[in-house]
């Protein structure tokens, strides 16, 4: 299901990659660094869970392929992974040029490679700027994944895309990914607004609809509504809309080791916890470890 096909959710803009772009209007681009926060503060159980698995495999090169901002590499960068970010927005990528610009003394911030690239195309496009690397992990983090939407009705891109992922990563490499838990998202018609990611300083109001067609849930659309008046710069409540997949946990975990020809080791997590210890989560994610051979 396109997302066009019943919301306006974008502007006309296509991004240089090509594909499509729901911030490509600069709306929320613009808003996002409100909505994630100080970048230096990332909620301390998302630093440990990633940085804890990250280091325990003995991963140094990560790609971050959902960079946005760039806020998830900074923090991978100040811990010392050497980081490839890419994102299919250049209205996103703006702002992790502008932060890598802003770190230009930091001697950390020299290698961090930031480029364009889409899940669609992502091997040709890394080996485009990076001949012939690969990734001791992939990640693909904070909901962006369920921003591919299913325009053919039969997931295919979207099986594509992880396969994508599963080619640019080194034998034995980790692939970290996330959705939000759209099984109780879909029940309850209600988002939490408090991300497990962010710290974000404002309260933040998502309205939730779910589009059902023909009884099977297409397309969930949150309105996002940050009430940033108080900083002194925004004068008015900041408004975007994104729509996702609402991928559920069980066709989500079957996609993904297909994906993996079924030879990966597949560890589930439910806000960074071990599954059974969390009831109701926001997030569920999902950390692949490619076979060896
Ligand atoms: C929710 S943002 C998350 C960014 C960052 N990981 C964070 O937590 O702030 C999702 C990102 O996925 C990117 N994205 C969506 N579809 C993409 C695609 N097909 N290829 C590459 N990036 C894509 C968007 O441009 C956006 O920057």
């Amino acid at each position: 299901m396109s997302a066009d096909k019943v919301f306006h959710s974008r502007s006309q803009g296509i991004p240089s990659e090509g594909v499509k772009d729901q911030y490509a209007d600069g709306k929320a681009a613009r808003v996002w660094k409100k909505y994630i926060g100080d970048s230096n503060q990332r909620t301390k159980n998302y630093r440990d869970f990633l940085t804890g698995l990250l280091k325990k495999h003995g991963c140094v090169r990560v790609l971050d392929a959902a960079c946005g901002t760039g806020i998830d590499s900074m923090m991978l960068v100040d811990e010392g992974f050497k980081v490839v970010s890419v994102d299919a927005s250049d209205k996103m990528l703006k702002h992790a040029l502008k932060a890598r610009w802003e770190k230009r003394k930091d001697s950390r911030y020299d290698e961090w490679v930031i480029e364009e690239a889409s899940w669609q195309t992502l091997p040709q496009d890394v080996d485009g700027f990076l001949p012939g690397a690969s990734f001791d992990a992939v990640i693909c983090l904070g909901n962006s994944f369920a921003h591919l939407l299913d325009e053919y009705e039969d997931q295919r891109t979207q099986k594509m895309c992880l396969k994508n992922f599963a080619k640019v990563l080194k034998p034995g490499g980790l692939l970290f990914i996330d959705h939000r838990n759209y099984d109780a998202m879909i029940n309850s018609g209600a988002t939490p607004g408090h991300s497990i990611y962010y710290n974000c300083k404002y309260p933040v109001d998502i309205k939730t609809s779910v589009l059902v067609v023909r009884g099977k849930p297409e397309l969930v659309a949150l309105d996002y509504c940050i009430d940033a008046t108080d900083d002194g710069l925004i004068t008015e409540k900041s408004e975007f809309r994104l729509c996702y997949f609402p991928h559920r946990l069980h066709s989500f975990t079957r996609m993904l080791d297909d994906a993996f020809d079924n030879r990966a080791q597949h560890s589930i997590y439910a806000d960074f916890q071990p599954l059974e210890r969390v009831d109701n989560p926001a997030y569920y994610i999902h950390v692949m470890q490619k076979a060896l051979n």
